[in-house]
């Protein structure tokens, strides 16, 4: 990694002091440039600023998402007519000193506007309200176009530089790209000031985003009333805006989930490797983060894989255990593509490619509990929270017969009971794009009450986790974690599609499976 400097000055303002000047006043916030040895003469700054190619000013293509973000837009703005609607992409976020972590926009930013991967770093997309016309708001993009390869930012701005990022756009390209209109970004304070303020438009922002943006519209906006709870409307109306997926969503998921079937094959081929190795889950998290790269933007989450007893563990992505002969192993992992859509796929593997008896029971517990939702999701007029109840009054009844619970299935699925969630703790499902738990912020009554509707994209995931100190258990148990995740489709007609079925989820169709990639 290369010694940059400060962001938010060029490193080359800082290289006109004097030694003198360099004393021990300087803020620490400014040291980070005393390591250049960047030249600072004039002659080297002429030089470096000259003879670089003319530029190819070729438009890009609109992107395929372009229409699709135009109808969304349409269907927000229409919520709110007569309103500026501010929806930052978000800032860089430092990792440490002058490092970033890689950008990602705010995912209603990249809903808003068909953008992905690390498009753009604190631009910010606006909805102007307009009167008259088919339209309630005319969409401009606001962002920091590449500067001239004459310029100091070209080579002495390693956040926006092209010398130090790669190519920038320029507002034409974005247009092109997006089919929003672009504007500088320097001319966003004036813009949501023009006519904002008591008594004039009323400017909403999706809060916690980005706080200098957020400050510049309450500067705009001051003498507005009650404008959080106006933001968090904003934030609940663009979580809801995504419970339904259009065409291009669903295709983008598609990818996303074949890449990761493609990665969980990897993952098979390098058990041999992983089980050599002291740290086994690692190399798996490897393998599927480079298929995740390589093929996509990056893994939507931090992979879990667990194996043995860190299945139960539920969010394990230390990912530093040894992968043993004869125990299972669990992987949750997902490949987010460009556009940022992420798939959600667990199996859980026996890492020998055969499973026990006792893994066997518990596998085929938590399938009958996945394939009861996934039924249940069939039936006309199911709410979401059904699902859940589906693979609860499954695995109820199996912990019942193996006589696990201090009471009948039927009392366990009663309010007052619940026994049977001391082996599975978490939620049965969750709405899933471009967020791995997507539509957070949406209203219970649109979330789990509400009725399954054509274009949702949610996961079913139920497990069963008997960890290694459970002594409620019998020994042959303890140490199975189990979880099978796929990712479920509503079709237009409301029949659903196990949008990740190609991954082979009965025992016997996963030993085949496990079988046939270590021939290869
Ligand atoms: N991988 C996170 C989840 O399954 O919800
Ligand atoms: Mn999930
Ligand atoms: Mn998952």
């Amino acid at each position: 990694m290369l010694a940059t400097g400060p962001h938010v000055r060029l490193a080359c303002d800082d290289e006109h002091m004097k030694d003198t000047d360099r004393s021990e006043s300087q803020p620490l916030s400014e040291r980070g440039s005393n390591r250049s040895q960047r030249p600072t003469s004039a002659a080297f700054r002429r030089f470096i600023a000259s003879g670089w190619a003319e530029r190819e000013e070729v438009l890009p293509e609109e992107s395929p998402a372009a229409p699709y973000a135009a109808a969304r837009r349409a269907r927000v703005g229409a919520q709110f007519p007569g309103e500026r609607l501010v929806v930052p992409a978000g800032t860089l976020v430092t990792r440490s000193n002058d490092t970033d972590y890689r950008f990602r926009p705010h995912s209603a930013f990249a809903h808003l506007t068909g953008l992905g991967t690390d498009q753009e770093p604190d631009a910010v997309l606006v909805l102007h309200p307009v009167e008259g016309g088919e339209q309630t708001h005319e969409a401009v993009l606001y962002f920091r176009p590449r500067a001239g390869k004459d310029s100091e930012e070209f080579y002495a701005d390693s956040r926006y530089g092209e010398l130090w990022v790669g190519e920038r756009p320029s507002l034409e390209e974005v247009a092109a790209l997006t089919g929003i209109r672009t504007a500088h970004i320097d001319s966003l304070a004036d813009e949501l000031a023009k006519d904002a303020g008591a008594g004039g438009v009323q400017v909403r922002v999706v809060p916690g985003v980005d706080a200098s943006v957020e400050a510049q519209v309450n500067s705009a906006r001051r003498g507005q009333s009650e404008t959080a709870a106006a933001d968090t409307k904003l934030a609940e109306a663009l979580s809801e805006l995504r419970l339904r997926k259009d065409d291009y969503e669903v295709a983008e998921m598609r990818k996303a989930i074949a890449a990761t079937i493609k990665g969980f094959e990897d993952i098979v081929r390098a058990l041999p490797r992983a089980v050599e190795h002291p740290r086994g889950e690692r190399v798996i998290e490897g393998v599927f983060g480079a298929r995740a790269r390589e093929e996509g933007n990056a893994t939507g989450y931090d992979t879990i894989a667990a194996s043995g007893n860190h299945a139960n563990t539920l969010h394990w992505i230390r990912n530093d255990g040894p992968v043993r002969p004869g125990d299972l192993v669990l992987v949750d992992a997902g490949v987010e593509v460009d556009s940022l859509y992420t798939a959600d796929v667990t199996r859980t593997l026996p890492v020998d490619g055969v499973f026990t008896p006792a893994q066997r029971k518990v596998y085929d517990a938590v399938l009958e509990a996945a394939d009861a939702a996934f039924s249940r999701a069939s039936q006309p007029g199911v709410r979401f929270r059904d699902l859940h109840a589906a693979a609860m009054e499954v695995l109820a009844h199996r912990l019942a017969e193996w006589g696990l619970l201090p009471a009948s299935a039927e009392e366990s699925l009663s309010e007052e009971g619940q026994y049977h969630r001391r082996w599975m703790v978490h939620g049965t499902s969750h709405h899933l794009g471009i967020d791995v738990h997507d539509c957070a912020q949406a209203r219970r009554e649109m979330y789990l009450d509400a009725e399954l509707q054509p274009g949702m994209i949610f996961t079913i995931e139920p497990g069963l986790y008997f960890r290694a100190d459970d002594l409620t258990v019998p020994e042959e148990l303890r140490g199975i974690g189990v979880r099978i995740e796929d990712d479920i489709l509503v079709r237009e007609d409301g029949s659903v599609e196990n949008l990740s079925a190609a991954l082979p989820r009965r025992a016997e169709d996963v030993e085949a499976w496990m079988a046939s990639l270590r021939q290869v």
